[in-house]
């Protein structure tokens, strides 16, 4: 590591030190420690994940770490403050809880920040990506979910901070999130080198559903086994674990998380008005063409019943057009 980096990553840990004292012992972290009360965020995990707060004061951060020695010229590159083109400096994160980003060593690479106000925009600022930052080969919570993962063999996947933090009350503690961006190949890949089966929890919205398809598809072609839970719309993990406890998480959403067959013929739906009957057509079509990837019989024919319960064609019929498709496809 260069000496740049390691005072970089040593502004880090001293400025996660300081946000998360004020935010648990002093007034001028009470705005988000109320934010995180009011959210069911115990003493316990604020600790945990060392969660803080950055005060709403234009060079807090920029005067903390000048007077530790650090150079402003260092902690511009690191993103923790902006220089304004009239040589006016300002603090990155102000008036927000403050999330440190830990690599898979533990060490704090980066913050993410969230707005204690409902609407401000926008909800979320992450630090910039930098030698020591890429979002798209950090997990959040890999450092500390690494050995749980290993010792289930199995990972469950979330979209954000606060789905982990609501898992992790929960006593669930094989948890990982990508920060709200798509899961990328490299992720696939080091996620494969851990554990065999992946269960992906995203939000229950549209956005999620589209991202869980995404993920799904990569995990596979890394080689995951891979399941997709079901949320309801305007549902994520962190409410539905607020909302129902997380014994119901566990057996309603963990546990009954679909198979990649059972997702895609959810999935695809939204394409076809299942009404008309062209539609309904061209969407068995595309089933089926999936169903011809799966290799196991026992796997196949188990869809080709449920089709056939479905939409009323013969088992036959489906059977024949499957081993259409094994054979062109080889
Ligand atoms: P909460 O309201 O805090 O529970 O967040 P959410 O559940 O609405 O987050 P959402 O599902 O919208 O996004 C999931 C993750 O994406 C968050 O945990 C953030 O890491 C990230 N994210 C959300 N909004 C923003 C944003 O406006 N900017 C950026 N950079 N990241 C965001
Ligand atoms: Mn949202
Ligand atoms: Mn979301
Ligand atoms: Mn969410
Ligand atoms: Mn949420």
């Amino acid at each position: 590591l260069s000496q740049e980096n390691q005072d970089i990553l040593s502004a880090h840990e001293w400025l996660a030190k300081l946000y998360h004292h004020l935010l648990r012992y002093t007034k001028d972290g009470k705005e988000g420690y109320g934010y995180l009360q009011d959210r069911g965020v115990k003493d316990e995990s604020i600790d945990a994940f060392q969660l803080g707060f950055a005060p709403n004061v234009k060079d807090f951060t920029a005067e903390f770490l000048k007077k530790k020695g650090f150079h402003q010229q260092l902690l511009v590159k690191a993103g923790l403050i902006n220089l304004r083109e009239d040589g006016q400096i300002s603090d990155r994160f102000r008036g927000r809880i403050i999330f440190p980003i830990r690599n898979h060593l533990g060490k704090t690479v980066a913050f993410g920040g969230r707005a204690t106000i409902g609407d401000s925009k926008p909800k979320y600022i992450n630090s910039p990506e930098s030698e020591l930052f890429h979002k798209g080969k950090l997990l959040y919570n890999f450092d500390l979910a690494k050995k749980h993962i290993r010792k289930k063999n199995e990972a469950i996947l979330f979209e954000g901070q606060m789905d982990i933090i609501a898992a992790y009350q929960a006593g669930i503690r094989n948890v990982i999130a990508t920060l709200g961006t798509a899961l990328t190949e490299y992720q696939a890949k080091l996620l494969k080198r851990y554990v065999n089966t992946v269960i992906l929890c995203y939000d229950g919205d549209r956005a999620g559903l589209d991202a869980a398809y995404k993920a799904a598809v990569l995990l596979r072609q890394s080689g995951c086994e891979v399941k997709i839970a079901h949320l309801e719309n305007n549902i994520d993990p962190d409410s539905f674990i607020q909302t129902y406890g997380g014994d119901a998480f566990e057996k309603e959403v963990i546990k009954a998380s679909d198979t990649f067959m059972s997702f895609y013929m959810r999935f695809l739906k939204k394409d076809f008005n299942l009404n008309h009957e062209g539609d309904r057509i061209n969407y068995i079509e595309k089933v089926l063409k999936q169903l011809a990837m799966i290799d196991s019989p026992i796997e196949r024919e188990y869809y080709v019943k449920e089709l056939s319960k479905e939409y009323g064609i013969s088992i036959d019929t489906l059977t024949n057009e499957i081993s259409g498709y094994r054979e062109k496809f080889g």
